[in-house]
């Protein structure tokens, strides 16, 4: 069941899940067929991640990865999802894709087949559509090797592979334009009460049918939100750098929150300025709350 409550998780407190736990939990049909057990065992070991939502009816996901130097994918693979990430430090060779590095981002579209190595390691916030209306569920499929860079549910390579935002390999976010508060809040429905002068954004990608979008946020300091209100539609965070304030709750570098939409929270403020990755289930809606 999706979540009714706002969850703020520091990321700093939470303990790492090793690939090794994650293995135990595969059902030995897609165990065993990962390759050699010797191989496998090592190779997990140099996977860890802190799960930061999962909604267990979509299998929609968001998970902070570590791979540590030298972390090598056993197989070529595809999934049914979109998959989509955005890298903090590091780098990963994605066959078929490219060289990414920290700041770039890509949004994959279902079926698209691809392959990770890493050789100095790499942290990076890695999310599944799910079966939403983006993507289908979280699968796993084998594929060979000399498929990289192919689609494997459509193999005709027509728009339909294209998925609802476009197949992005590498985003470079760090050459996007900074749009201006109030010239993005155009194309969204409502920011009433946003400090839309001391906000920027860099849209990442987006769906323009139905406004789900993954941005960067950038908050100048002294960033006051008008009042507190609520989205109507979900909404995630994950503050890179910098800090931001909710009435008595402070969130630095490291924060993710969750946010149902509807959630009346209050109005978000940025002493010192801060940079947010924030995925919108939708366009900003964003109501004051009426006060009594
Ligand atoms: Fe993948």
């Amino acid at each position: 069941m999706a979540l009714l409550q706002t969850s703020i998780l520091n990321t700093h407190d939470m303990p790492w899940e090793s690939g090794l736990d994650y293995l135990r939990t595969l059902a030995p049909a897609f165990r065993d067929n990962l390759g050699p057990a010797e191989q496998v065992q090592a190779n997990f070991a140099k996977y860890r991640q802190k799960n930061l939502y999962l909604d267990p009816l979509t299998t929609r996901r968001l998970d902070l990865v570590e791979l540590e130097p030298g972390y090598s994918d056993l197989t070529h693979c595809c999934h049914d999802s979109v998959e989509e990430g955005f890298l903090l430090s590091g780098e990963v060779v994605l066959d078929g894709e490219g060289t990414l590095q920290a700041g770039d981002y890509f949004w994959r579209p279902p079926g698209w087949i691809h392959h990770a190595k890493t050789g100095p390691g790499v942290q990076l916030l890695l999310g599944f559509e799910g079966r939403s209306n983006e993507s289908g569920p979280v699968t796993r499929q084998v594929c060979a090797p000399q498929q990289a860079g192919s689609n494997h549910l459509k193999p005709t390579l027509d728009e339909a592979a294209l998925g609802s935002r476009g197949r992005l390999r590498q985003v470079r976010t760090g050459e996007l334009v900074w749009q201006p508060g109030p010239d993005f809040a155009r194309s969204q429905a409502a920011l009433t009460g946003f400090d839309l002068t001391q906000l920027a954004v860099r849209v990442l990608s987006s769906n323009p049918r139905t406004g789900q979008q993954t941005l960067l946020l950038r908050l100048a300091p002294g960033y006051q939100q008008g009042s507190a209100g609520a989205h109507a539609v979900d909404w995630q965070m994950f503050v890179l750098s910098g800090s931001v304030r909710w009435g008595s709750q402070a969130l630095g570098a490291g924060c993710f929150v969750h946010r149902p939409a509807g959630r009346v929270e209050p109005a978000m403020a940025s002493a010192e300025g801060a940079l947010i990755y924030a995925k919108v289930n939708g366009w900003m809606n964003f109501t004051p709350a009426s006060h009594s």
